[in-house]
């Protein structure tokens, strides 16, 4: 094992030891915190010591460069993001960035000498802190405008803008985050898979072809709070059990998709009153929905929609249904992917061509910029879990495919 390596593993150690909430187990470290910016400054330190020029952007993604020998050439991107979920593990994101910080240092140990100029990105908040995820890279493509920033509020009711605010960034500058498309060649983001399909099939790199994309509802349901023991059963309009019934119907027309590839999600849920001896006078819950096959998600979204009308006329609720997040699928570009077969080939690595169902801020960039993607295995093919793992060796080969992408496309 190199230097490098060595020190990438226990780089993922000591970030994972950064929270910016202790909620029981696994990590919690979310975009625009104390502990973000701290993380923010450790990586820094982490991009200078691989020679890399630090800055932050306006939406306070972390860039680090490394001048090419033709600079006014497209650049090539990499990276990804490290901030968390909740109770999430260690190499979500993490591996995008640090990984990437070890790619160029392999590189310059090789002596390697870039044409065009690689920067590695750490983006912004990929994790839903506000509702939607991969805030940085929205505001790169621009399509977070500023007005979302006073829209858009974390469970604790704390706007994007207020959190940027406290943390010193200028939330009327985010327009000057916008990326210049002609400016980047490529983007590639190496990431842990989130799934099992690496292990089960005993592959030790994924070459990604696509990525699936959410379209995210938010449902609040209103009925009537009243007393949970002298309200006859006749004369109640609970909300929670209309939920209930969403919740199972977003389950059923996932499973039922045409494309067989859509999954259908209720991750959050809110109760009010939300006491033992009250009936649920409103309900709020998130609904997600993704596939790589645009068509027939919103087939499920709308079929969703058809069943909350159903659901609360019939149950003598109210509905109100927010649109927080429609993205499309997005396809990796050709080139990028033969070229990162062309270097496991080369290493003599045996990979899979398979589809990403978690989304990333390569599919955010896909909209403007060619992408690609890396994976490496996931134990068990558990992700956002404490229990996140990959294998040392898995990480060091995942590595290696991106140090090999990056110098073929930096030629
Ligand atoms: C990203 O974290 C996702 O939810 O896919
Ligand atoms: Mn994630
Ligand atoms: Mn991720």
């Amino acid at each position: 094992m190199s230097a490098t390596t060595a020190s990438l593993h226990s780089r993922i150690d000591q970030l994972a030891r950064i929270q910016s909430e202790v909620l029981g187990a696994g990590i919690t470290r979310e975009v625009y915190t104390p502990a973000y910016g701290e993380a923010t400054a450790l990586v820094s330190e982490w991009m200078r010591e691989a020679g890399l020029e630090t800055r932050l952007d306006a939406a306070g993604n972390l860039f680090g460069r490394w001048n090419g020998s033709e600079p006014q050439l497209p650049a090539i991107w990499t990276g990804s993001h490290f901030d968390t979920t909740l109770n999430a593990g260690a190499y979500d994101g993490v591996l995008g960035v640090l990984g990437a910080i070890d790619a160029v240092a392999q590189l310059r140990a090789a002596s390697f000498v870039p044409r065009r100029t690689v920067e590695v990105i750490g983006f912004a908040g990929e994790e839903p802190r506000f509702g939607a995820g991969c805030i940085g890279s929205r505001a790169m493509v621009g399509t977070l405008q500023r007005s979302e920033l006073d829209t858009m509020a974390d469970r604790d009711g704390v706007t994007i803008a207020a959190a940027m605010d406290a943390v010193g960034l200028d939330p009327d500058r985010i327009s000057e985050a916008r990326l210049d498309p002609g400016a980047v060649a490529a983007f590639v983001e190496l990431h842990i898979e989130q799934g099992a399909v690496l292990e089960q099939r005993g592959i030790a790199v994924g070459v990604v072809e696509r990525i699936a994309a959410p379209h995210q509802l938010r449902l609040t349901l209103t009925g009537e709070a009243r007393h949970a023991g002298s309200t006859p059963m006749a004369l109640r309009l609970d909300a929670l059990g209309g939920a209930a019934e969403v919740i199972l119907t977003v389950e059923r027309l996932a499973r039922d998709s045409a494309s067989g590839t859509t999954v259908g999600t209720v991750g959050t849920i809110e109760v009010e009153p939300g006491a033992v001896n009250v009936i649920p006078g409103a309900v709020t819950l998130d609904i997600d929905v993704r596939d790589v096959v645009l068509d027939a998600r919103e087939q499920v979204v709308s079929a969703i929609h058809d069943a909350i009308d159903e659901i609360s006329s019939r149950r003598g609720l109210s509905a109100e249904l927010r649109e927080m997040v429609f993205d499309r699928p997005a396809p990796c570009d050709p080139q990028i992917v033969a070229t990162v077969r062309a270097v496991c080939e080369e290493l003599g690595t045996p990979y899979l061509d398979m589809a990403s169902g978690a989304y990333h801020d390569a599919m955010v960039l896909g909209a403007q910029v060619p992408i690609g993607m890396i994976f490496v295995p996931s134990r068990a093919g558990l992700s956002h879990h404490p229990d996140e793992y990959t294998e040392p060796a898995q990480l060091d080969l995942g590595v290696k495919v991106l140090a090999g992408t990056l110098a073929r496309l930096a030629a």
